[in-house]
This record gives structure tokens, C-alpha cells and sequence, in this order.
């Protein structure tokens, strides 16, 4: 048994951020609006659940907006569903779904809380998946036409532009692992074909919202890159280093390249970095309770899980020396947070890993904001309702749908009033 790192530790003094630092709470459309026709909608999650009411934020926006006023929050990154807003390529905005979530941003701007909206979050519309997503590249010129079209009608609402949320996730556990519709296995090709045409609609959507996005406030894009660690969990099994070497290559380095890689860099303002922890191989088996190994054994080889991956705190003062040296660009924490019942434990994590991202903020790393998934538990993809990452729960037996804090809101709310974190 090896015995795990040090972990970082929790401050031991105040941790004040700098000021104008946004600390948010983040979500997407699938995961909590309801009434979404996409790709998830007749998909059944590994508990038998679904995402056809979920936390009905379509609904009940007026009251989540109140409950992140309420939390101390001043930043909701949230998701725009394309499939609302277009029935078909190059078709005008419906007016109506685009009134609603113009609703969302004046309440947000009435409560003082900045919005940063996501393009694509893990979902199509129907007829861009008839056509083959975006393994199809008539995804590409469709996909800037709905963002030329969303730009001219947001600018003067919106100003923080996050294109694609995680393109290695959505590519990879769509195409790779089979977990995400078009449920596909061992797809190298259509991975890398994905990849490729996302990067490119970034690219196009990225020079437009620059181009036709300034509405007094010069507009912010940029991608959410999912960052994982790989390790082997000896560091003496070649077979284990030789995994965590391709998938660190495929999901991390060619991902980072193909979206923000030599002169592509200049296409992006920002880079959003989405950051939960690590896994670590052991026999070629990710050694990861979403992998389906139980948190209470993983904890016997000494590893410190949440109830999906791996938590890994000292990696993200890492990954953030390494994104500042790369590409030079502004960082916002577009996602940390962690699923468990234990609130102790989420409790811990939070500090560690903000503790960690102070250090990189003092070490001159220019991170403007935070936002905690989620502001609520929700449907989380093929895990359905099993993972709890809320600031909220949502009691889903209640046809109310009812929001109560946990103990983490009130922690999260102190550091976001505060604008620091204290011991
Ligand atoms: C990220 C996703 C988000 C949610 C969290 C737990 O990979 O962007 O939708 O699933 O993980």
C-alpha cells in the first residue's frame, strides 16, 4: 500500500482574493432546466432516472436567482440550450425561449450577479444530432450562425462567453466510453474528428463575439477545459504509467492544443478551467468510484475520493503554474466541487482547493473567479441522481421540488461575503 501524498491543508490564516473576484455557482440546461428536447431526453441514467423534469429551473429561476443572492454569490455560469433557441440550421431565434432566458439575465443583473453563459454543454439539438453531431463538420457553420445570431441579441447582457464546456469529456465519454449519447465505444477517429470540429467552431464563434459582442464592455471568451491528472498508482508499473501517458496525451495535451495551440491561443481571452482531481491506474483500472470501485475501498489504498474521482488539491496550484506559463491568458475556475453525503468532507475539499488556488493567485497566476458546481444537486449525466454536488439539495421526491441549503451554502456563503477564506 502506498501511503498518499500530503495533501494541502485547509488555511491557517485569512485568505483574502483579490477584489472584483467572481464567486459563482455553475449549471447546465440538461442537468437542471426540465422540458429540454435533446439527446438526454429519452436517455434512462444508470439509477433509472431521467432529465425530463429534473430541478425545473425552466420553471423556477425566479427562486434559484434569489437563492444565489441569498448564498452571497455575484457570478452564475450557466447554459444557453441551442435546441430552444433554433428548430434548424440558420433558422431565427425563437422569440419566446429567447425572452425567457433574457428574464434569467435581468434578474440576474437586478440581484448583482454577473452571468457567464456556456454555448454547448454536453447537448445538441435533435436535428443537429440527426445529422450526426458533431462528428459532422455542417455542425460547424450551423453552430456559428446560432452564436452570430445569440451575440447581436444578448451583447448588452452578456459579456463572459464560455463557447464549450469540457469537448474532451463530451468526446470522449460519447465516443470512447460509450456513458453519453450516441453511447459509441472505441471511437479514436470520431473522438479526434469531434475534437477537431469543436475546436473549430470555437475559433469562428470566438472571433464573432469579439468582433460583434462589445456593447460597452469588451466581451470575455473562452473554452472550459476539463483538467484530470493521470497517474500510475505504482510508480514502478510500466503498464500503468504507459495508460496514464495516452490518456493524459489524448485528453489533455491534444485537446489543448487543438482549442488554444499556437496562434489559436489569440481566438481565446480566457482560459476556463474545469478541475475535480485525479485518477490514478493500478492493473490498466482507473482507480475511481465513477469507474464503479466503492469510495470505503478506494480508501484502503489510501485515496482520498469524492464520490467520482480522486481529490487531488496541490494539482490545481500545478495545472494553474502550468496554464499561466503556456498561454498567458486571465483563468477563471469555470467548475470545481464534489459529490458526497459527507458535507465534513466537501467541507475539507472546498478549503483545500481553494487554499491551493491562493497560493497560485499570490504566485502572480491571474485566476479572476470561482464558481462551485453546482448551485444544486441535479441529473448528473449516466450517474442520474446519484451524485450529489449541490450547494442545494432538491428534495425530487416532492413534486415542489423544494430547495434547502446543506451545511457547505452556509461555508460557501461565508467565503463569498467575505471574499476571503479564513481558518
Ligand atoms: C463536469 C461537467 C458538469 C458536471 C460535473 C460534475 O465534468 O461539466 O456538467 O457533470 O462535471
Amino acid at each position: 500500500m502506498s501511503t498518499p501524498e500530503t495533501a494541502t491543508t485547509a488555511p491557517a490564516k485569512n485568505l483574502s482574493f483579490p477584489i472584483n473576484f467572481l464567486w459563482g455557482t455553475a449549471t447546465s440546461p440538461t442537468q437542471v432546466e426540465g422540458h429540454i428536447q435533446n439527446e438526454w431526453t429519452d436517455f434512462t441514467a444508470q439509477d433509472g432516472g431521467n432529465c425530463r423534469i429534473t430541478c425545473d429551473h425552466y420553471h423556477r429561476y425566479p427562486e434559484d436567482v434569489q437563492w444565489m443572492s441569498r448564498l452571497g454569490t455575484n457570478a452564475y455560469r450557466f447554459g444557453i440550450e441551442w435546441g430552444r433557441l433554433q428548430s434548424a440550421a440558420f433558422a431565427p431565434l425563437n422569440q419566446n425561449e429567447l425572452a425567457r432566458y433574457v428574464d434569467l439575465l435581468d434578474q440576474l443583473k437586478a440581484a448583482n450577479i454577473t452571468p457567464m453563459v456556456v454555448l454547448h454543454h454536453f447537448s445538441n439539438p435533435p436535428w443537429i444530432n440527426a445529422m450526426g453531431g458533431w462528428t459532422n463538420p455542417a455542425t460547424i457553420p450551423a453552430f456559428v450562425d446560432y452564436v452570430q445570431k445569440l451575440v447581436l441579441a444578448l451583447k448588452d447582457k452578456v459579456y463572459l462567453w464560455n463557447t464549450f464546456n469540457e469537448p474532451d469529456t463530451y468526446a470522449c465519454v460519447a465516443y470512447l466510453l460509450g456513458g453519453f449519447p450516441p453511447q459509441r465505444k472505441g471511437q479514436l477517429g470520431q473522438f479526434r474528428r469531434v475534437i477537431k470540429h469543436m475546436a473549430s467552431a470555437h475559433g469562428q464563434a470566438s472571433r464573432i463575439i469579439r468582433r460583434d459582442g462589445d456593447a460597452g464592455r469588451k466581451p470575455e471568451v473562452g473554452i472550459a477545459k476539463n483538467w484530470t491528472f493521470f497517474h500510475a498508482y505504482k510508480k514502478f508499473s510500466l503498464w500503468d504509467r504507459a495508460t496514464a501517458f495516452v490518456c493524459h496525451y489524448t485528453f489533455n495535451k491534444f485537446v489543448l492544443d487543438a482549442f488554444l495551440g499556437g496562434s489559436r491561443r489569440n481566438d481565446s481571452t480566457f482560459v476556463g478551467l474545469n478541475y475535480y482531481g485525479r485518477v490514478r491506474f493500478h492493473h490498466f483500472c482507473a482507480m475511481i468510484p465513477a469507474s464503479g470501485t466503492p469510495v470505503k475501498r478506494l480508501k484502503d489504498f489510501g485515496f482520498d475520493c469524492d464520490d467520482m474521482v480522486e481529490r487531488y488539491p496541490e494539482g490545481l496550484e500545478k495545472i494553474l503554474t502550468y496554464l499561466n506559463r503556456k498561454f498567458q491568458l486571465p483563468i477563471y475556475i469555470t467548475e470545481h466541487g464534489a459529490a458526497s453525503a459527507d458535507e465534513n468532507f466537501r467541507e475539507r475539499d472546498l478549503r483545500e482547493n481553494l487554499t491551493a488556488l491562493h497560493r497560485s493567485i499570490e504566485a502572480g497566476v491571474d485566476v479572476r473567479g470561482f464558481f462551485y458546481w453546482s448551485l444544486m444537486d441535479n441529473f448528473e449525466w449516466q450517474f442520474g441522481y446519484t451524485k450529489k454536488f449541490g450547494l442545494l439539495a432538491v428534495d425530487f421526491a416532492d413534486e415542489k421540488l423544494p430547495r434547502t441549503m446543506k451545511p457547505l451554502a452556509g461555508v460557501y456563503e461565508k467565503i463569498c461575503r467575505e471574499n476571503a477564506v479564513r481558518p
